[in-house]
This record gives C-alpha cells, structure tokens and sequence, in this order.
C-alpha cells in the first residue's frame, strides 16, 4: 500500500531538498581534459571535429593547462601528433617528442595539476594502426616493446600516469616492468582495459590524424556486444600491475562501466569520448538541446553507473558551469 502514505515528490519539492537528497556529485575534481599537442611554438588551430578543442604547441599547451588548473580540474591527458610518421611510429618513442616536451612544459608550469599520457603508436605510425604491422597483420609481442619505450619517454619527462590504449595483450605488465627498471616505479598506469572498436572515435581520428590507412581495429580493441569479456580485460590488466583501469566508450557502456565497478576495488575511469562530444556540440548548434544539461546529464550519469575518473572534452565547460 505505497500511496498515500509514500510520496516521493516530497522531496522534490524545493532546490534545497533536491540538493539534500542528491545521490551523486560529479565535479571538476573527477575529471581530466584532453590536449592535443603538436610541434612548434606559439600554435593554438581550432579542431573543426571538436568544437572548442584546439591543436597546441607545447608552449600554448602549458597555458592552457593552467586554465584547466584553475579551474580545478583533477588533470589533463596527451595525445601528440608528431612532425612525420614511419612504419615503427618511431617520433613516439623519443625523449624529446612532441608529448614528453609538452610534459615539461606543462610540468613547469602548473603546480599540482596531474599530467596523464596516452600511449599508442596510432598517431605515430603512418598505416594508423595501434601496433606493429607485419603484411595485413598488426601484431601484438613485437609492439610491446615500443609500447613500454614509449612509456618510460613520458614518464622521464615528468608523466604521473600513463594511459595505454592500445589493446595489446601483454602491455599493461611490459610496461610496469620498463617503468620500474627505468627507475620510474612512481608512476601509475591506467589501463584503457575495455577499450571497445566503436564508432564513436570518428572525430577523434580527424583531430589526431590515426585513422587506419586499411582494415580496422576489430582485431585489437573489443566487440560492442561483449560486457563478460571486459572483466576478463581488466582482471588480465590488474593482475599485470594496472593501478587503475578505465572503460571506454562510456555512455553505449554504462553497464560495463557498474559491472567493473562492482566486480573491482580499485579506480575506475570512463571516456566520454569525441563522438559522445560531438553529437552534444553539434545538436546544441542546431538549438535542438540544451548544452549544459545534457553535458551535465551525460556526465553525471557516467558517475552515477560507477566512474571515479571522467575523461571528457567538456570538462572546461562543466567546470565554468558549476563554478
Ligand atoms: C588511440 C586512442 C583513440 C582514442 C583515444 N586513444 C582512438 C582510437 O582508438 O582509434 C579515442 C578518443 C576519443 O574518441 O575521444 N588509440
């Protein structure tokens, strides 16, 4: 016999009660803002894929990390689009790449803002795939090695964490072992454990330049339909010495996103990725939604399904909201 004697809208009744009751808080606190960064200096060109997102040279990136900073925002990731390409992706693995010297930038110029890196060779590499390439086929021991070389560059410049993506098996423990040989056993590794083949990439690749020149990534990264598969992902990753681990996509996702935060105690990050991005800022044009509640919405529901972490390119615009 709920009603009457149970009405839930009593405590909808005033902002105040709402405020009281409210069952999950995102805040700038949760997340962490991608950059894309190139060569030069002095660069700052608009990414006509992601609105309000911009190619930076290391020096423009440093000041925008500020910004991000002061806006409390818990960190930022790196992708880096280097000079050239090569088979070998050979400018992601060098001490003095686009990344690790956007890493010291950054480093000198913020004073606790976490610094991410993502790894993977797609944006280094001129047929776009994530690993070594062999004929038709990307293979997996050969690219761990790169993998781990490419870590231990960012974390010598000054990385917090890194972030592979690539989906390689094996790469969350060669990497762990690089970095604490390297003398970098401080720094955390997120693993991109669940990393689904999604179409939701598509205006990321415009922005990085990393669309595969053939084929497509469905041999590396997972199947859409498969959920049981990503605990098996991040047990693997877990076991190999990932700190934290991440489910990407995220809104298509959710119910991986809870079940791994169920299943694991430890940090988990979601991607709201470019497309996710992409579809808001492009209704919003049209005047067909609201930006900042649906922003707002989508990131409080990635929350709500269990991510600490929200890795999201309206992080700026959500932190200026709630300011
Ligand atoms: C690189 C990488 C990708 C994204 C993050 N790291 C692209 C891909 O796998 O093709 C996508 C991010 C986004 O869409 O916002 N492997």
């Amino acid at each position: 016999m709920p009603f009457p004697a149970h009405r839930p809208r009593r405590l909808r009744r005033t902002d105040r009660l709402r405020a009281l009751v409210r069952e999950t808080q995102v805040g700038p606190k949760n997340l962490i803002y991608p950059l894309f960064v190139v060569p030069g200096s002095g660069k700052r060109l608009p990414i006509s894929s992601l609105p309000g997102c911009f190619h930076l040279s290391a020096d423009e990136a440093a000041k925008e990390a500020r910004e991000v900073e002061s806006l409390g925002i818990a960190g930022v990731i790196l992708f880096g689009l280097p000079e050239g390409k090569d088979a070998q992706g050979s400018q992601g693995l060098t001490d003095d790449g686009v990344v690790p010297e956007a890493v010291r930038a950054i480093r000198a110029a913020c004073r606790d803002l976490l610094v991410v890196t993502d790894v993977c060779l797609c944006e280094y590499t001129s047929h776009g795939h994530c690993g070594v390439v062999e004929g038709e086929e990307v293979r997996n021991d050969p690219t761990l090695e790169l993998l781990a070389r490419m870590s231990v560059a960012h974390a010598k410049a000054g990385a917090h964490v890194v972030a592979p993506s690539d989906m390689m098996d094996g790469r969350v423990g060669a990497i762990r072992r690089a970095l604490d040989s390297s003398g970098e056993s401080d720094v955390a590794l997120l693993s991109y454990a669940a990393k689904y083949a999604s179409a939701f990439y598509g205006p990321f690749r415009e922005a990085a330049g990393s669309t595969p020149q053939f084929g497509d990534r469905r041999s590396y990264q997972m199947d859409p339909a498969n959920a049981r598969e990503a605990l098996k992902e991040v047990a693997l990753d877990l076991d190999e010495g990932a700190d934290m681990v991440m489910v990407k996509p995220a809104l298509s996702y959710l119910d991986v996103i809870r079940r791994v935060r169920d299943r694991f105690d430890v940090p988990v990050a979601a991607y709201n990725v470019s497309g996710e991005y992409a579809m808001v800022k492009a209704a919003a044009e049209k005047g067909w939604i609201d930006e900042r509640r649906t922003a707002t919405e989508i990131l409080t529901s990635i929350h709500r399904a269990g991510a600490d972490i929200i890795l999201t390119y309206h992080a700026k615009d959500f932190a200026r909201w709630v300011k």
